[in-house]
């Protein structure tokens, strides 16, 4: 009986240590060790429904988390920061006991993860790191450097210049190109644009590429929020500003699906293509990322160049992995603790690999792996 009060005591000794380390040891004060999934819940917070990945991403984090048994309330905050804020806000009074969070602005969450700290309530990360908190447990993403580098080495293959990769590559240039980046308040948008440049500011530099605008800036090229339609009217900007001297672009760095898509409606609103082989005035080489399915389609149909997979699916399961670890008082495992600072402290991460899509990559990596059906590809939307 002695002994049994003892550790009792001991344990609420270690309790309030914990505590009282507030961020540290997410699940501190909200004891989730010994509840059964069925009694666990986990809030789920997307940015949009407007873009499909954050759909797929959405359905498989929910679907993965109720196959293990746990409670899951997912939300979507259609891009707006005030929905997003008030969706967490809710999550957390209604008694979440984990929190999985892709952020719309990195840095504007501060005071939901505190009330989230307060409450011992673990905060994984989803794919955007979340900025300027101590609060932020865990964060799972892809190679996000990675992923700029494949965007820029797609961009010189796609020109026929010879890389690492494709060194049968026979074109020399001079090229001309633009440069389109993701939205400044995305830490990935940074990471994306440096990777990509780190390949081809050294071809900027020897004349092999040229990019006719003179905008090589990310705060010039950035695109808020990732709109479709933002990316479209800068393309049809430049064009007007810069190719209506009878020169042409023939690439472009566009570093996700949604983007490409409206560069491309420029384009072709504008005498391009339809395809990369049309004869006289081709579709310049235009980049992606995320393997939406309508950019699939453009891809197969030789219109769009490539995209950069990220199997979404993966991504969710390594979320619904480290949240599963944090109920369970444990922590969970990182391969990166390195390379993401968030402004306050290094996340510990965990980073997945991620490949790149030409048209010829389609069937063996998108219809062999189940991620679309070959009839999703052929129309061009998601069954
Ligand atoms: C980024 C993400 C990209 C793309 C983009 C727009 O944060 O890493 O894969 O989805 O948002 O949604």
């Amino acid at each position: 009986m002695s002994r049994k009060l003892g550790l009792t005591a001991l344990s609420a000794v270690a309790a309030l240590t914990l505590a009282a380390c507030g961020g540290e040891g997410a699940g501190s004060n909200n004891n989730t060790e010994d509840a059964a999934p069925e009694d666990l819940s986990i809030g789920v917070s997307m940015p949009t429904q407007t873009s499909e990945r954050w759909i797929a991403d959405g359905n498989a984090v929910k679907e993965q988390l109720e196959a293990k048994g746990y409670e899951v309330d997912l939300q979507y905050a259609g891009d707006d920061i005030p929905t997003q804020t008030q969706q967490i806000d809710q999550m957390i009074t209604q008694g979440a006991d984990a929190l999985i969070i892709a952020a719309i602005d990195g840095t504007a969450l501060g005071s939901q993860l505190q009330a989230a700290a307060d409450e011992g309530i673990p905060v994984i990360s989803y794919d955007r790191l979340i900025r300027d908190s101590e609060n932020v447990d865990f964060y799972v993403s892809f190679d996000n450097f990675k992923v700029g580098v494949a965007q820029g080495n797609a961009l010189l293959t796609g020109l026929g210049l010879p890389t690492e990769d494709n060194p049968e590559g026979t074109a020399t240039g001079p090229f001309n190109i633009e440069l389109f980046a993701g939205s400044l308040d995305d830490n990935n948008a940074f990471f994306f644009f440096d990777g990509a440049m780190s390949v081809l500011q050294p071809l900027i530099d020897d004349g092999t590429l040229v990019v006719k605008s003179g905008q090589t800036e990310i705060e010039q090229v950035a695109t808020l929020r990732w709109q479709q339609e933002t990316a479209q009217r800068r393309m049809e900007d430049l064009l007007t500003s810069t190719y209506n001297d009878g020169s042409r672009v023939d690439g472009v760095l566009s570093p996700y699906d949604g983007l490409s898509r409206g560069i491309i409606t420029a384009l072709s609103n504008n005498g391009y293509g339809p395809t990369i082989d049309s004869g006289a005035q081709p579709m310049p080489i235009v980049t992606g990322q995320d393997a939406e399915i309508a950019s699939v389609k453009l891809i197969a149909d030789g219109v769009q160049s490539s995209t950069i997979f990220k199997d979404t699916r993966l991504l969710a399961e390594q979320a619904v992995i480290a949240a599963e670890a944090f109920l369970e008082g444990e922590e969970p495992e990182a391969n990166n603790t390195e390379d993401y600072d968030n402004g306050v402290k290094v996340v510990p991460s965990y980073l997945l690999d991620i490949v790149t899509v030409f048209a010829d990559d389609i069937q063996a990596e998108l219809v062999d792996t189940g991620y679309w059906t070959a009839e999703e590809v052929e129309a061009g939307q998601a069954e």
